[in-house]
């Protein structure tokens, strides 16, 4: 199919610029100045575009659809999960597949990989480590052969059996070194975690207690520890769901040390904070690392916009309410919240002066945190997350004027919540469009399960001189 998307605002690395885009098939095959494409394709499908954005379609790098089993399952699979993304603007997810037992890397991924075969969009996989062995070096090429260059590690959760011991990090850092494989970290520092919970004598700490529990210095020490290493093996290091400042100031003496951090924040560490679990339903509220306060809040908010902070993703892990509220004791609450459908919309406010009446949301940083970095990051560049022709045809058209309030009743999450619910916004995604299919239109769903295709990711940029 062609579809002529006519006289939008289109929104490059750079600068907006209005044009027009024609979509061939799966491609964008032209983007020229406004009414210059006259020999359109017989059967080619027009829209007016105008007075709306056109983005390279949003990626998620961080989600967790299709999540554990039974009565432990995320509520959304990966097809739910994914359609929630869709109508929020994102055309490719990265989720993680777990070290199985007995199995290879590329093993591991591949069972991983079909599970996600549902998805509504495109999608790709970050790779757990959880022990070393000694055919790790071969798995690691063979993982990076199958398209997965970046693997993840967590510095905590020892009940759930993912953690990788710090005595582990200098071996495998040096493998990702050579092998040019992106480590992203979930940092928080178990032995930091463990003096906080000697320290509190509540025998059942309710969802208030969870900040305290699990405070902002094991968040710090975690990346100052893990960042050293990195910098040691002369390795980029990602840090995952950065929630405080404290935190923030780590990434920022590492970097200043010489070290190569990328930074990754969520909505959540934006607009919430722990007073949320202070209320009746807090445990609704709760995900690891915590939510903080507001001044972390507006440290994170200005890292975002500065450039400081490369990457937006969602850390999307929802679970039904009732699984969540059931457990008095913040530590069996499981940990995770839903939003993929509303980050979209909350940019869109971050990233506006605020000014009434007039269009000044920046949707150049919007699309650089939320599509042009993750590709880059994450080898899909520029195939993913640009415009340029040749390229997927991955659009996400923005209403700037669209206004509303999120609400649990509307939202696609089969979590059937929002943490977001009340908040006013301005600017929504209306129309998406994946590899030239509309997927959402008037913010409906109308993809298919099913419609996503695995994306094998190349070399991080982060590994090329220069960066991103
Ligand atoms: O609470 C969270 N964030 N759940 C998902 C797993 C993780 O640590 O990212
Ligand atoms: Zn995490
Ligand atoms: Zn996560």
């Amino acid at each position: 199919m062609n579809i002529l998307l006519r006289g939008g605002k289109c929104v490059f690395s750079d600068r907006i610029r209005q044009k027009d885009i024609l979509i061939a098939g799966e491609a964008i095959s032209r983007v020229e100045d406004p009414d210059t494409v006259i020999d359109l394709p017989p059967g080619t499908l027009c829209f007016d575009m105008s007075g709306k954005y056109l983005l390279p379609g949003f990626i998620d790098a961080h989600t967790h659809y299709g999540l554990g089993e039974g009565e432990d399952a995320t509520a959304d699979d990966f097809f739910s999960g994914s359609k929630a993304a869709a109508v929020g603007g994102v055309t490719t997810f990265i989720d993680f597949a777990d070290q199985l037992a007995d199995k290879t890397l590329a093993e591991s991924a591949g069972i991983r990989i079909n599970e996600a075969k549902d998805s509504a969009v495109d999608f790709s996989l970050h790779q757990g480590i959880y022990r070393m062995h000694r055919n790790i070096a071969d798995e690691l090429y063979e993982l990076r052969n199958s398209g997965i260059t970046a693997l993840k590690i967590f510095t905590t959760y020892k009940e759930f059996g993912v953690y990788l011991d710090p005595g582990e990090w200098n071996g495998l850092f040096g493998l990702c070194r050579d092998s040019r494989m992106l480590v992203c970290v979930h940092a928080e520092d178990e032995t930091v975690l463990e003096a906080a919970a000697q320290r509190s004598a509540d025998a059942s700490p309710g969802p208030e207690m969870h900040p305290i529990l699990r405070p902002a210095e094991a968040e710090a020490s975690a990346i100052r520890k893990a960042g050293r290493v990195a910098k040691e093996n002369n390795l980029p290091l990602y840090i995952v769901h950065v929630s405080s400042e404290m935190a923030m100031d780590a990434v920022r003496r590492l970097r200043e040390d010489g070290a190569v951090i990328i930074a990754e924040t969520a909505p959540h560490y934006l607009f919430l904070t722990e007073e949320k679990l202070k209320t009746a339903d807090g445990a609704l509220y709760l995900m690891t690392p915590p939510l903080r306060k507001t001044k972390d809040n507006d440290v994170l908010k200005a890292a975002l916009k500065s450039g400081e902070i490369d990457i937006i993703a969602t850390d999307h892990c929802s679970y039904p309410p009732g699984r969540k509220t059931r457990f008095p004791d913040c530590r069996k609450i499981p940990a995770g919240i839903p939003g993929s459908g509303e980050a979209a919309s909350l940019l869109c406010s971050l990233f506006s002066d605020g000014a009434e009446g007039v269009n000044s949301t920046d949707f150049v940083s919007i699309a650089r945190v939320f599509s042009e970095m993750p590709a880059r990051v994450f080898g899909l560049y520029p195939k993913k997350g640009s415009l340029l022709p040749g390229t997927d045809a991955d659009i996400t058209v923005i209403s700037p004027d669209a206004e509303g309030i999120i609400s649990s009743e509307t939202v696609n999450t089969l979590a059937g919540y929002t943490p977001y619910d009340g908040v006013r916004y301005r600017g929504a995604p209306s129309m998406i469009i994946l590899r030239g299919e509309i997927i959402v239109e008037n913010g409906i769903f109308c993809g298919k399960r099913g419609g996503g295709r695995f994306q094998a990711c190349r070399e991080s940029e982060v590994f090329q001189q220069g960066g991103p």
